[in-house]
């Protein structure tokens, strides 16, 4: 069985197809927008848009020719159906399900949030649940109890900026270019390892929520608004056209740490409650070496084992749907409301809004 995956939530176009004999990916035909939005400094959904509609017909010919199929040899159509720029998803929603009535095979709509969670499991077999997964990317920041298969509950979220838009942000004020999370991350890791500072020497505060002042739930939500708010008044005081590159690098490796600490502390607080014994980080800031390296050396300490996926499959791709596909049609569950609200329709529309604890269990 072949699963036809497609990706175009935001600004990079991709298929791929995801084989059950193999039980794994064969193949992925990805481009990225970056050289289109850098100009602007971040996505421009009109134009994201328009460079899907452009693309992704010949990228899926190309995947077609690479491995010599046609679309009659797919068994399945899996494409995004939310959350993201609804531009965007319309194009890549539609095409997938015309395809679909044309070549009258199965189709299933993907939510991006759960593909970037259930990633790991194409490298990963020993996923053990419960487990913690903290999902990061550029639009979402969550900390969730997965406590079974499509089973989703929300211990905390950001209360204004994702955690990759922090990067990104922070990256803009200090002038580094779009990506802004990769560039900063770079120069970050470029500050030399003496000159290092421990933590409570950061720069910047570490965003954090303190015990007795909100609920339980609240306990475990993020904020990193503030924290940009602390690097445009340092740059106000030190302009960074004037600073030298290793004061650059420096800045970068302090905003990098307050980021990845928040990260950190929240887990470690959740674990406190949630006693789970694996962790698994998700979506497009799980890319992070730094993240990587100082979570897996906490968790180890804590014994607790850390999932992650190469770093490709991290950011956004169309390898995650098209095995999230085959995982969900498989178990014969199509996503919609666990919560008793009447099941979404998932041949209907793209959702530019669609929680995780919106969806069904996978059983
Ligand atoms: O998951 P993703 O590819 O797209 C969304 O679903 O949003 O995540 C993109 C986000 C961007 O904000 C990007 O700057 C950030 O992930 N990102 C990184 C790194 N690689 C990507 N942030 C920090 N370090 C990285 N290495
Ligand atoms: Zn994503």
């Amino acid at each position: 069985m072949l699963t036809l995956g497609i990706e175009t939530s935001c600004d990079e176009t991709a298929v791929a197809l995801y084989c059950d004999k193999k039980m794994g990916i064969v193949r992925e035909v990805l481009r990225t927008q970056i050289d289109i939005h850098s100009v602007h400094g971040g996505v421009v959904p009109e134009l994201a848009s328009r460079e899907h509609q452009t693309y992704l017909p010949a990228l899926l010919g190309e995947l077609f020719k690479q491995e010599s199929i046609s679309l009659q040899d797919i068994s399945l159509i899996a494409c995004t159906q939310g959350p993201g720029l609804l531009g965007s998803l319309l194009v890549g929603f539609t095409y997938a399900r015309t395809l679909a009535c044309f070549a009258d095979k199965p189709f299933i709509g993907i939510n991006h949030l759960e593909a970037h969670v259930t990633t790991c499991q194409l490298e990963h077999k020993k996923i053990i649940y419960p487990h913690l997964c903290l999902l990061v990317s550029g639009g979402h920041t969550q900390l969730i109890a997965v406590t079974g298969p499509g089973c989703y509950y929300c211990l905390g979220e950001t209360r204004d900026d994702a955690c990759g838009e922090a990067f990104d942000k922070g990256a803009t004020l200090l002038g580094l270019p779009y990506p802004g999370g990769p560039s900063l991350a770079k120069l970050a890791d470029e500050f030399p390892e003496d000159e290092v500072i421990i933590k409570n020497q950061l720069l910047f505060k570490v965003p954090f929520f303190s015990k007795g002042k909100h609920s339980a739930r609240r306990h475990f939500d993020f904020s990193f608004s503030g924290l940009k708010t602390q690097l445009r008044v340092y740059l106000e005081k030190n302009p960074a056209t004037s600073m030298s590159e290793n004061e650059k690098r420096k800045i970068a490796y302090h905003y990098q740490e307050a980021i990845v600490q928040s990260l950190t502390d929240t887990i470690v607080r959740a674990l406190e409650q949630w006693r789970v014994s694996q962790v698994v980080i998700a979506g497009g800031v799980s890319a992070n070496k730094r993240l990587r390296l100082v979570l897996l050396d906490k968790l180890t300490s804590l014994g607790v084992s850390m999932l992650v996926s190469s770093s490709n499959l991290c950011t956004d791709n169309a390898k995650m749907i098209a095995h999230l596909g085959y995982v969900r049609r498989k178990q014969a569950i199509i996503p919609g409301s666990s919560s008793g609200a009447p099941l979404r329709d998932p041949y209907v529309q793209p959702l530019a809004k669609w929680r995780l604890d919106e969806l069904s269990p996978i059983t």
